[in-house]
Parts: structure tokens; sequence; C-alpha cells
């Protein structure tokens, strides 16, 4: 009975969505409340390949920029409390994320696939490898990860310096504090990192691994300025992250805003690029990389452990998440996002430290 409520429901929707949030949303949606056990294959398919020439049209340019922009400060306004945006995704079921990410760390972000035989662990090995060269960790430095995870960079830092005390790292999700201080007794806070108030020069590195995203546009600026005060003179920020490339928010990207990232109110890489100007940080290393493969091989272990995954979380859920997967693998095809490494240090470094800029787009690969 329910389960024909659910389906008619569904039905009922698809039209009036469409009308207000245009084609891309509605379908996403239409597919991902499914009772049915979505196939893989097709589901794949149905958001990563290219239909005819009418249909991708609209999809992509219904409903207006303006329209999409209004829906977006909406959703912003509804989830203003970042607490509650970060509860619904994260804290679903740690078990739910430890299914489908890699086994060794946890991360929940994009990897660096250097070999077509590499699996989700060494791209993420790859991938913590090359941050660690970029925050170059210290013992006895003080370290902040912002927005931690499940604890991933935390361990792959503390393997390296084998010091826990002035490592910190702040999460929204009670989930993953839960699961970090039972695993690995990290210094971890339940802590807006947007919101807090940090002490000026108290740190000596601080990092963000795929959430900065979470920070809003008109966020932007005053927490980048926040970030730039709480370095100490001679420190670095690291920032992991994706962002739009262009200047419209794409239509593909209105579902994340609304149903799976609540809140979320991505900028454009120009508006990163401006502020990190505005508040005196210099970019000493920036690199493109390719999420692709991630997203790919995260779809792919979902799916190997489907019947644990719907008994964790059911089955609308586990089909949202083959729908969200397999469509933010084609915001990155189409160039829509683009994911982004940077490291920035403040402008009145000590001369010393003011080494030439550092790039690197080998990881970015060609449109497959
Ligand atoms: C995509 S996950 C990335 C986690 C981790 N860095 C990794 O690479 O696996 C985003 C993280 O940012 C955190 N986060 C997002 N917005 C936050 C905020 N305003 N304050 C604190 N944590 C936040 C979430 O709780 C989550 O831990």
């Amino acid at each position: 009975m329910m389960r024909s409520l659910s389906e008619i429901k569904r039905f009922l929707l698809f039209i009036p969505e469409m009308i207000f949030f245009g084609l891309s949303y509605a379908r996403f949606l239409y597919w991902a409340r499914s009772t049915q056990i979505l196939d893989p294959q097709e589901t794949w398919n149905r958001f990563t390949k290219p239909k005819n020439f009418l249909w991708e049209w609209f999809l992509d340019n219904y409903p207006p920029a303006i329209m999409r922009r209004l829906l977006c400060n909406f959703s912003s306004l509804r989830f203003r409390d970042h607490a509650n945006a970060i509860s619904q995704h994260y804290d679903l079921s740690n078990k739910f994320y430890e299914l489908f990410l890699d086994k060794e760390y946890m991360f929940y972000s994009c990897a660096d696939f250097l070999k077509s035989t590499d699996t989700i662990e060494d791209a993420q090995e790859n991938k913590a490898n090359y941050i660690l060269n970029l925050i170059d960790p210290k013992f006895g430095e003080k370290i902040l990860d912002l927005g931690c995870g499940w604890g991933a960079m935390l361990k792959k830092i503390y393997e390296t310096t084998k010091d826990k005390k002035h490592l910190y790292g702040y999460t929204l999700s009670t989930e993953q504090k839960k699961f970090i201080e039972e695993k690995y007794g990290f210094n971890v806070e339940l802590k807006d990192f947007i919101t807090t108030e940090y002490e000026p020069e108290s740190f000596d590195k601080i990092y963000s691994i795929g959430s900065l995203e979470h920070v809003r546009e008109d966020e932007l600026l005053a927490f980048s300025k926040k970030l730039s005060q709480a370095i100490k003179r001679d420190g670095k920020i690291i920032h992991h992250f994706f962002c739009r490339i262009g200047d419209v928010i794409p239509t593909r990207l209105l579902v994340g805003g609304v149903a799976i990232f609540p809140g979320i109110d991505l900028a454009n890489l120009k508006k990163y690029l401006d502020v990190f100007e505005q508040v005196n940080l210099g970019v000493k290393h920036h690199s493109v990389h390719d999420y692709r493969p991630t997203l790919k091989a995260w779809f792919d272990r979902l799916v190997a452990n489907k019947e644990t995954a719907i008994q964790l979380v059911g089955v609308q859920t586990y089909n949202k998440y083959l729908c969200y997967l397999a469509e933010a693998w084609r915001l990155f095809d189409d160039r829509d996002l683009m994911l982004m490494r940077f490291v920035l240090q403040r402008q009145d470094a000590p001369m010393a430290l003011k080494t030439s800029v550092t790039s690197d787009a080998s990881h970015f690969l060609q449109k497959v």
C-alpha cells in the first residue's frame, strides 16, 4: 500500500517539478524516488550519456538562469543553518558510507587515479600523498582540518608526524565525530568552521578537502578573511574543492543544492580567485584534477554492495545515491564543474617563503 502511494506521488510530482525546477531536476527525483531497485547500467547511461539535441537543449536551458539563481537563493535561505544541512547528508549512516568509500581512509572527496589499474584504495592513497606534500606537516605544528569527514587526512598526517596533540578537526556531523573519536581519538570538535571565531595567527597550517563547497558564495569573503588572519605569517592554507566554471548555475546542479547537499550555493572559479586576492592570500600552487574516476568507482562499489546498502538505508536512498553519483560524473564531464587544489600564503609572508608558483594539470584527463 505504502509502496503504491509512493509510486503515485512520484508520477504526480513529475510535471509540477518540471515546470518549476526543470527537466533535469524532475527526472532526477522521478528516478531517485522509485520504490523498485534501479538497474545500475540503465541508470548510469540515463544520466551520463547525452541524448538527442532537443532533449539536451531543454535539459540544459530550462529553467532560465535567473530562475535557477532564485531557486538556489531560496534553498540557501531554507537551510541557513549549516548544522541541519550537514546532518541531513552526512549523518545518514557511517556503515552506509563505509560500503562505497575506500577502506583505508574513508575519504569522501576526489582521488587521484594515476594508472588504469588503480583501485579506489590506490587512488585515495595517491591523493593523500599529494596533499600531504602540499601541507608538508612537521612535528609540533598546529594544524587544522576544516570539514574533517571520517578523519581521513588527519590519519595520514598523524602517520607522518606522530603528533596528535597539535592536530585538530572540525565537522558538523555528529556521526563523523563519534566515528573519529572511537577509531582514532583525534581532537575533533562539532564546530561550524564558517561562523567560528579563530584566534589570530594561531595555526601553522589550515586545510580543507571537499568542504569549501559547503561555504556559500555570499559567505566566502568573510570566511576567507578569517582564515587568512588565523594562520601565522609563515603559515599556509591548502584547499581542495570543486567549483563552477561558468557564470551561470548549471541546471543539473539544482537538485544537488536541494535534495543531495541541501542549501549549497557553489561559487565559480573567478569568485574564489577574487576572494583570495581580496583577503591578501597569494597562490603558491594550483592544480586541476579529474573527479570522474572517483565517482564511477563509488558508483560501482555501491552497486556491488547493493543488498547491504538497501538494508541500511532503504531502496529510495540507495537509488538516490546511484542517480547522484552518475549525475555528478556528467557535471564534471561537461566541464560545468572543476576540481582544484590551491596552496595559499599570506602576502606578508617572510621573503624566504615566497617561492615560485607551482601548477599541475597532469591529473586532469582528456574528455572520455
Ligand atoms: C565531502 S566531506 C569531506 C570530508 C573529508 N575532508 C574527506 O576528504 O573525506 C565534507 C565535510 O565538511 C564538513 N562541513 C561542511 N560544512 C561545514 C561547516 N560549516 N562546519 C564544519 N564542518 C563542515 C562535513 O561535516 C564533512 O565532514
